[in-house]
């Protein structure tokens, strides 16, 4: 495994319209893009950019997520911790059916098959158990699969 850039944070919330106010008008975002639904996965998701090192806005982004009607994973979190919280962290790979043998052959869970995330293309989890505690989302970048 070769440890990529991080290319998301993503933060479950109760309220999306309530975090963009949040990260508008205390944190000073000024790219926040429009919100869209991810049914595939129960949840709605809205993107906050943040600066990379030469100050456009291509740094590490904020992924916002509020779980749909009948997503039980999102809203269980948002039990245990009401009012949100960092929900995920997820680095970016040049090939995800390679990253997920490394993983496998490491003996760490990944969580289901890679699928199509928030960006449109491949990822997938790994359990946080396995990996100190934290949810770990790999995504696959280079190749947009639509
Ligand atoms: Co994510």
């Amino acid at each position: 495994m070769k440890l990529g850039r991080l290319n998301h944070i993503g933060v479950a919330t109760p309220s999306i319209a309530d975090s963009v106010v949040f990260y508008r008008d205390v944190m000073g975002a000024t790219k926040i893009h429009e919100p869209f639904d991810l049914p595939d996965q129960g949840v709605k998701v809205c993107f906050v950019d943040t600066p990379g090192a030469d100050g456009a806005m291509n740094g590490t982004q904020i992924e916002l997520i509020e779980p749909l009607p009948g997503n039980a994973s999102i809203a269980g979190f948002l039990e245990k911790n009401p009012a949100g919280g960092q929900h995920h962290m997820c680095y970016e790979v040049p090939d995800i059916h390679a990253a997920k043998a490394e993983f496998e052959k490491m003996g760490k869970r990944v969580l289901g098959e890679p699928r199509i995330g928030a960006h449109g293309t491949l990822i997938f989890f790994v359990h946080p158990k396995d990996m100190q505690g934290v949810l770990i989302e790999i995504m696959e970048v280079g190749v947009k699969a639509h």
